[in-house]
């Protein structure tokens, strides 16, 4: 930059004109006013393009969810026979793939509940303890309820996936997977 440039340079901060300033001031006229328009139209450029990420990403979480709602019924799997599972006792089985981990507790007579078995928090694998009513996430000390599968202590926040069940000719069958506690 010149000071024949067209467009003219601000006055310096200490009001004198240019060729009485310091070399260091000379080398580099910063011009204020006209640095901070293009700060101001920078952050107008952000706030626009941060807004238009978030519409997207609202647009988006609701395209998945209407296609999740969509999506074909999961399968009708049987998971393990009522008469081997003592009351209090658990079964790990996969539902719905082979890559999803789940949990099942009897927890009465004809009474089962199911989750999904890796927490909320950071993905470890849950563990019963139906003495305590609940299931704990020995990683970082979280805890679920054992019959809604809401977090109740440590860091996880979201709860289990349920995994629905049904008793049919003597077996425990999942037969969907929702994220109502219920
Ligand atoms: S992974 Fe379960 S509490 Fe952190």
């Amino acid at each position: 930059m010149s000071y024949s440039d067209a467009e003219p340079i601000s006055t310096p901060p200490d009001g004198r004109t240019d060729r009485p300033q310091p070399r260091w001031r000379r080398d580099f006229p910063i011009d204020w006013p006209q640095d901070e328009y293009v700060s101001r139209r920078d952050f107008t450029k952000f706030v626009v393009l941060t807004s238009l990420a978030f519409t997207v990403g609202q647009f988006w979480i609701l395209l998945q969810n209407s296609w999740r709602r969509g999506q074909k019924a999961l399968p009708i799997v049987a998971i393990v026979p009522v008469d081997a599972l003592a009351i209090g006792e658990s079964q790990v089985f996969t539902y719905p793939t082979e890559g999803d981990p789940c949990i099942l507790v009897r927890l009465g007579e004809d009474s089962f509940v199911a989750y999904d078995r890796l927490c909320t928090h950071l993905l470890c694998p849950v563990l019963p303890k139906p003495e305590h009513g609940q299931l704990h996430c020995p990683c970082h000390e979280g805890y679920f309820d054992l019959s809604t599968g809401r977090p109740i202590a440590g860091p996880p926040q979201r709860p289990l996936a349920r995994i629905t069940l049904e008793i049919r000719s003597g077996t425990v069958y999942a037969t969907g997977k929702t994220l109502s506690t219920s």
